[in-house]
């Protein structure tokens, strides 16, 4: 049986992010150049998001593009910006199809200006749809944007426009790019590397992490449904016992 077969579609994970890493490792594998591997990326950007539509995911967010990445050679920087761009143009139509609405996060006025342009006129151009939302996260930095929502509230205050006693927890998130996504229930990165590489610090306090060995323009359907066939194998305690957690199963029931 396949692992979508097995799922539970009752119990799926509202929110998936995904560290798509290993880009440039498959491509050396095959004797090319980095960049082939950013062009084979997409595939697996495409599969990533219509097998998670298609189970009824409602938030995938893709890691394209961190802060550090700027410092990569310029060539590859230089074309992984261009497939950017290459990418938002074809796929507007099959967003609007599946009923997908697309979203960023990250700093995005570092993004060279027609892709800025560009990336803003299909978060609109989508912004309609409800199916799934399908958030890229672009020179992006989870310290940064903590750093940037400490500033946000610091200004709050010197301006009386709230007090240190008004920031809570939730308060916080709502000064995150990614509000009023919720946090996601399951992390995958891809490439066999064991890191989070500054990829939503503060969202991912819970979330299960999942590690995938195949590099990713190999990441297909199959992939994610075992993932998430994964996560619905495991028990989420959030700091309460085993005991605890069966019991608030068996009240709920
Ligand atoms: C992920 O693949 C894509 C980006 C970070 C833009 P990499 O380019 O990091 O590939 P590896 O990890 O070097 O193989
Ligand atoms: C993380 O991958 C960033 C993205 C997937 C966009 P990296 O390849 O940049 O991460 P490190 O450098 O191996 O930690
Ligand atoms: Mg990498």
């Amino acid at each position: 049986m396949s692992y979508k077969e097995q799922l539970d579609l009752e119990k799926l994970p509202s929110h998936v992010a995904i560290i798509m890493d290993g880009n440039g490792r498959w491509a050396k594998f095959r004797g090319k150049p980095r960049t082939f591997g950013h062009r084979h990326g997409v595939t697996a950007v495409r599969e990533a998001a219509e097998s998670a539509a298609e189970l009824g995911i409602k938030y995938l967010t893709l890691y394209a593009f961190s802060t550090e990445n700027w410092k990569r050679p310029k060539f590859e920087v230089d074309a992984l910006m261009h497939l950017l761009l290459q990418t938002i143009n074809k796929e507007v139509k099959t967003l609007n199809k599946n009923k997908i609405r697309l979203n960023a996060i990250g700093n995005l006025d570092s993004l060279p200006p027609q892709i800025y342009k560009r990336l803003f006129q299909t978060i609109q151009e989508t912004a309609h749809n409800d199916r799934m939302t399908l958030t890229l996260a672009l020179s992006y930095s989870s310290r940064c944007e903590i750093v940037d929502a400490v500033r946000d509230i610091a200004r709050e205050i010197s301006e009386n426009k709230i007090t240190a006693d008004d920031i809570t927890g939730d308060y916080f998130n709502t000064k995150l790019p990614s509000y009023p996504l919720p946090d996601p229930e399951l992390l995958i990165r891809t490439s066999g590397e064991y890191r989070i590489s500054n990829f939503l610090l503060w969202q991912i306090a819970y979330t299960e992490l999942y590690f995938c060995q195949k590099f990713w323009p190999d990441f297909r359907k199959e992939d994610l449904y075992e993932a998430v066939y994964n996560y619905q194998r495991r028990e989420r305690r959030f700091g309460k016992t085993s005991d605890q957690v069966q019991k608030n199963i068996a009240d709920e029931g």
